[in-house]
């Protein structure tokens, strides 16, 4: 008999513990390291979304801006991403910032981050 939802299995391999619900209020952003990546993330309406910590434009670190709404803006000039999406929505940044998949689990806000493989590509 064949297994189904073993693809969903193995997806579930792939999200990894990042923070606490808690520690990730309402309206803020907050940065943490998992796996040697920094990760951003940000409740917005209740809820998580997670971006890379690092801005297109010019590698600025995203989760020390501020959260306006659904964007973000980079501390470093100014540029601004719906962490919705990860879309730019005001320059000087042209090209959208990488989000990562985010699920809730028992209170854990798991993040589905790339695997080495993808990530080598
Ligand atoms: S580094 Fe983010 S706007 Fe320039």
């Amino acid at each position: 008999m064949t297994e189904r939802g073993s693809d969903s299995y193995m997806a579930k391999q792939c999200y990894i513990p990042v923070a606490r619900i808690e520690e990730v209020p309402e309206g803020q952003a907050r940065v943490f390291s998992v796996e040697g990546q920094e990760i951003v993330l940000c409740k917005v309406d209740g809820k998580i979304y997670a971006l890379a910590n690092v801005c297109t434009h010019d590698g600025g670190p995203l989760g020390e801006g501020k959260l306006i709404g659904c964007e973000i803006e980079c501390p470093r000039h100014g540029a601004r991403f719906d962490v919705r999406t990860g879309a730019v929505t005001r320059m000087p940044a042209a090209y959208p910032v990488q989000t990562y998949p985010v699920r809730i689990e028992d209170g854990a806000v798991m993040v589905q981050l790339p695997t080495e493989e993808q990530a080598s590509g």
